[in-house]
């Protein structure tokens, strides 16, 4: 009796190819399909580019599932996504043996990832689909490593919140009220918007930005002062830890 077919999730970490844990590259290596969540098969390349070590191809299918770059996708599209996974794990004829999957997704997979939506439909889907997490190293725990920055100590608290929403001065402020530390993810086109209000709340001078970390076109910044007109890339955040305060 066949078990049932596995998806794994697999934290890629931020980008580093040597930042994947041993046990996703155990777990890409095992794989029958490799699924790349991107907006198109052109820009699954980032993902594949940090996974390509382990992967063994042409043994293995590659598979990129359309994420378009918009907040509140239709639940419809992740049901197709979920459709789409199923059938590409389901064993034919029912008495084969299931396939491994792998779905890959950058920094750990259940921080801001998509597959939390795709997850869901799965579930409809497939209830007898087993699924599996291994987490990755997040992009603001490498941006940390790679500056020195300690992200908490002793009884400081950390947030991490998305700066995409609900971007203002009053609820930014009460945020460092509570938090020594904040990083704010999804910064892109928001970044002027940020270092305007960072500036307000006289925290400038403590913040540090950083795009693509990890990458071979990483970039540290820490005046951003001249990134007051920066149009940033998505791979992109905000790391404020305010000085010599404890939280309250
Ligand atoms: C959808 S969230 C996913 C977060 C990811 N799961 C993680 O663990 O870091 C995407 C956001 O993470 C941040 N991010 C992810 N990888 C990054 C990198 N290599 N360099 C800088 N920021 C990154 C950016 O703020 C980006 O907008």
């Amino acid at each position: 009796m066949p078990t049932a077919a596995t998806l794994t999730v697999i934290g890629l970490g931020p980008g580093d190819p040597d930042l994947i844990t041993v046990k996703g590259s155990r777990a890409l290596q095992a794989a029958d399909v490799v699924f790349v969540p991107a907006p198109t098969p052109d820009e699954s390349g980032r993902a594949l580019a940090i996974a390509q070590p382990w992967l063994d191809l042409p043994r293995q299918q590659v598979l990129t599932l359309p994420m378009p770059m918009r907040p509140n996708l239709a639940p419809a599209h992740y049901a197709a996504l979920a459709a789409t996974i199923v059938q590409h794990l389901r064993p034919t004829p029912p008495t084969a043996t299931p396939r491994c999957g792998a779905y890959l997704l950058l920094g750990d997979p259940l921080l801001y990832g998509t597959f939390g939506a795709v997850w869901e439909q799965l579930c409809i889907h497939d209830p007898t689909l087993r699924v599996a997490i291994i987490p990755g190293i997040t992009s603001f725990a490498a941006v940390a490593a790679q500056t020195g920055i300690l992200l908490a100590h002793k009884d400081d608290r950390l947030a991490v919140v998305p700066a995409l929403y609900a971007l203002d001065l009053d609820s930014t402020r009460q945020l460092f009220q509570s938090f020594a530390t904040v990083v704010f993810l999804k910064v892109g086109r928001v970044l002027p918007d940020l270092i305007r209000i960072l500036d307000q709340l006289d925290l400038t001078a403590h913040a540090l930005y950083a795009e693509h970390i990890g990458m071979p076109e990483a970039r540290v910044v820490r005046d951003l002062s001249c990134l007051r007109e920066y149009s940033a890339p998505y791979l992109s955040l905000v790391l404020v830890r305010q000085p010599q305060r404890r939280s309250t």
